[in-house]
């Protein structure tokens, strides 16, 4: 070989190497369309995916919180389709009106993958990666049962205070928690959104205190934060809670601050809605980048909190269900 070839052979080399190595360190692009940062859930499942989707782990994450805005939420994924990200990731504020925009996505050659919420009137996208809402519900209902028969209450007559209008943690809970009513026809007196929020929350319950007072004995919060503002309004109007009180209250999420109010005797029983779902995210991403089949549906594992005295057997859909009694340790392990 003459020394020109050579070097052209080299050089040639050269490219291919040089090629493969900026190929092999291209950081994948993801747009992530966050609902908004309503609460110690919201902040756990942006921390969970900030941490997966970070430039060591070779990816280039655009996120925006859509602060609880269907509108914006739309324009951000529209947005990532004109950056020509390689993946869409959103967690619907609602259920409802995303044909349109994920058939734009599904247009463009972007995979989406759903978080948390459901979308319901679309399959135009790769997989979801979420929770069962409708047996969070269900789970609140059966406890409350198997609770109030050990604790010889008769008579239920509950508050909800729901999350936001048309997310399907709001349906899901809502619905499951209404079937079990029906079931052993117990009185829901009332369902206020709360909107996910501490401050949505409390309003919510001063009202409630002022038009109940004295008429309900269960209070339903559909988040911790809801909780924590409930439990504002009930101490400002001399109402008792947790257990042996006038009210038992019921929670899910069990986020941190959620389990030490079990802990402290406050919240009954809380019901977990698991964010920790980046890395079962990420798993669906690799599979598409190699061109792999992926589940459409995986379902987070989720637990149900209560202390020693508030733990009771009861069953969803026929299947016995576990709960777990609150520590230290498990509070210390929790998000
Ligand atoms: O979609 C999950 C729900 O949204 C969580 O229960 C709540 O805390 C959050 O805001």
């Amino acid at each position: 070989m003459n020394k020109k070839v050579l070097a052209t052979v080299i050089a040639g080399a050269a490219a291919v190497m040089m090629t493969s190595a900026v190929m092999a360190e291209e950081p994948i692009k993801i747009g992530f369309a966050q609902v908004g940062h309503e609460s110690d859930w919201r902040t756990a499942s942006t921390k969970s995916c900030q941490d997966v989707f970070s430039a060591e782990n070779g990816y280039d994450l655009s996120f925006v919180d859509c602060d609880n805005d269907e509108a914006a939420q739309k324009e951000a994924v529209r947005s990532f389709i004109e950056q020509d990200v390689d993946y869409i990731i959103i967690d619907p504020i609602i259920a409802t009106g995303w044909d349109t925009v994920l058939t734009e996505c599904d247009e463009a050659g972007i995979p989406v993958i759903v978080i948390d919420r459901t979308i319901d009137d679309s399959d135009k996208y790769a997989a979801w990666v979420g929770s069962n809402f409708k047996t969070e519900g269900l789970a609140a209902g059966e406890w409350l049962n198997a609770y109030a028969t050990a604790q010889g209450i008769e008579e239920i007559n509950a508050l909800v205070i729901s999350g936001s209008t048309g997310s399907s943690a709001q349906i899901g809970r809502s619905d499951g928690f209404n079937e079990v009513a029906e079931k052993y026809g117990w009185n829901v007196i009332d369902e206020q959104t709360g909107d996910f929020t501490e401050a949505g929350g409390q309003e919510v319950m001063e009202n409630y205190c002022k038009s109940y007072e004295g008429q309900f004995n269960v209070v339903v919060c559909q988040n911790d934060n809801e909780a924590f503002g409930a439990m504002t309004a009930m101490d400002n109007a001399g109402v008792t809670y947790g257990p042996g009180n006038d009210v038992i209250l019921i929670s899910f999420d069990a986020c941190t601050a959620g389990l030490e109010d079990v802990k402290a005797g406050k919240i009954t029983a809380d019901f977990e809605c698991n964010p920790l779902a980046a890395p079962f995210v990420e798993e669906v991403i690799q599979k598409l980048a190699a061109g792999e089949e992926v589940e459409k549906e995986v379902y987070m594992v989720e637990h149900w909190y209560a202390l020693e005295d508030a733990i009771v057997e009861f069953e969803v859909d026929g299947e016995a269900q576990e709960m777990t009694v609150v520590t230290d340790e498990v509070i210390e392990a929790q998000y």
